[in-house]
């Protein structure tokens, strides 16, 4: 049966939605007595005291408290692993990977995420884990949520629809979706496969990024941030809920479904962007903009101007910048980059950067253009330029971004990744004035 879904528009707005009318109380939060016989639940996804513009917070009306569930039991995390990721050195090197092959064995969203590294500790509400998922099986009876921080999902191969507690989103290659910390969902496949990249965010919920000297207007704008409306799946039967939880699962069995939530009103809930509707800035005089100009969300850390976690995106753009070398320069930066590739190539690497990829630039790391790249770009006809076919992104962290065993282990880890600079010549000419 084909499945209506039905977005509100706009960042971090109050909603209000009803799947059955009169069932989302008018006038107050808490009625003495629910007209439908529905339960009130609050869920805050910050401090009550936290300032206006920071609050977020959601009034639920459900068929049944969501403490209705039997108790926790720990449950094996298979390659899920959490902050503080100190269970090996980190090292100072450049590392990039291929693609996570997808799995052979029947295997859901949960059971196939993999850890490739993180930073901070979820105990201490501040870092990221950076994941990857591959999946071919749907959840059904099956609900998961977690504790330790949102999720920013970032698929590159198939569809998901998120069936939560606040309703369904679908997310395809091209956009993201965001799951609020301690939101309940489980995960459908829309197609037979699916990959992509998490973030998953310990510190400050993601935000839209202040605009500055660009204006009213530009990069991502609030109105294509998509929150579902109200949906609610009056199931019975014998389900189970994973918590993560400080970094370690929990299993629960529930005799029915946590998605029972008939409507809501509030702040706190999931959203999907896409990244095509990104209002791209860049130069149309010369040099380099920082990628800064790029970033889609923020979730700042306690520094000013220094963010516990940009998520920034390399979309189709115009280049047209003139007597300029126009991809990334080379660079070595206090903040620490973990990239991922969705469709097409990256302008900065010839090679090597795959659709499903990523690389890792920690702190003070150089990196930048590969041989191959660098001759082409110093040697380009500057003519204005589409860049097609490409959507790279960047996790950029103010924490080292420490690798997990997994990551240094596994056979997609590229360890010939330092030769594509290698082939960098010296181009030195001190002239006849030099000596
Ligand atoms: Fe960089």
């Amino acid at each position: 049966m084909p499945v209506e879904i039905r977005y509100q528009s706009g960042f971090g707005n109050e909603f209000a939605t009803e799947a059955v009318p009169g069932a989302l109380p008018a006038g107050q939060n808490a009625p003495q007595k629910h007209p439908l016989g529905l339960y009130t639940e609050q869920f805050s996804g910050t401090a009550f005291t936290a300032p206006r513009a920071a609050n977020r917070r959601t009034w639920t009306y459900r068929i049944r408290p969501s403490v209705t569930h039997h108790p926790y039991q720990e449950t094996p995390a298979r390659l899920i692993r959490s902050g503080p990721f100190t269970s090996i050195v980190t090292t100072p090197n450049q590392l990039r990977w291929n693609p996570l092959p997808l799995p052979d064995q029947p295997t859901d969203f949960v059971d196939g995420i993999v850890t490739l590294g993180g930073n901070g500790d979820p105990a201490m509400q501040t870092g990221v884990a950076i994941h990857l998922y591959g999946a071919n099986a749907s959840m059904n009876d099956r609900f998961f949520y977690n504790a330790d921080g949102e999720l920013l999902i970032v698929p590159q191969l198939g569809s998901l629809r998120l069936h939560t507690e606040l309703g369904l989103l679908e997310a395809a290659p091209g956009e993201i979706c965001l799951i609020p910390r301690g939101l309940k969902f489980r995960v459908g496949l829309l197609d037979a496969k699916a990959r992509g990249y998490i973030c998953e965010n310990y510190g400050q919920p993601f935000r839209l990024p202040e605009l500055g000297a660009i204006g009213a207007n530009g990069l991502a704008n609030p109105r294509d941030f998509k929150t579902p409306t109200a949906a609610y799946d009056d199931r019975e039967g014998d389900f189970h809920i994973t918590a993560k939880f400080l970094g370690h699962l929990w299993s629960a069995s529930i005799d029915h479904s946590p998605l029972d939530v008939v409507a809501w009103h509030g702040n706190y809930a999931p959203y999907k962007y896409d990244l095509a509707l990104f209002n791209c800035i860049n130069t149309v005089s010369f040099d380099h903009p920082d990628p800064s100009i790029y970033t889609v969300l923020s979730s700042p850390s306690t520094i000013p101007g220094t963010a516990n976690c940009d998520f920034a995106i390399f979309p189709p753009r115009w280049m047209v910048a003139e007597h300029t070398f126009r991809p990334p320069w080379f660079h070595r930066n206090l903040m620490n980059e973990f990239m991922g590739l969705v469709r097409g190539a990256y302008d900065a690497k010839a090679e090597g950067f795959l659709p499903g990829g990523a690389s890792l630039h920690n702190c003070m790391a150089g990196h930048g253009p590969d041989a191959e790249s660098f001759e082409h770009a110093t040697a380009a006809d500057l003519k204005p330029q589409y860049l097609d076919n490409t959507l790279a992104f960047m996790f950029e962290t103010q924490l080292v971004v420490r690798p997990t065993e997994f990551a240094m282990n596994t056979s997609i880890l590229q360890h010939e990744y330092y030769e594509c600079w290698q082939e960098l010549k010296r181009h030195f000419n001190p002239g006849p004035k030099g000596k």
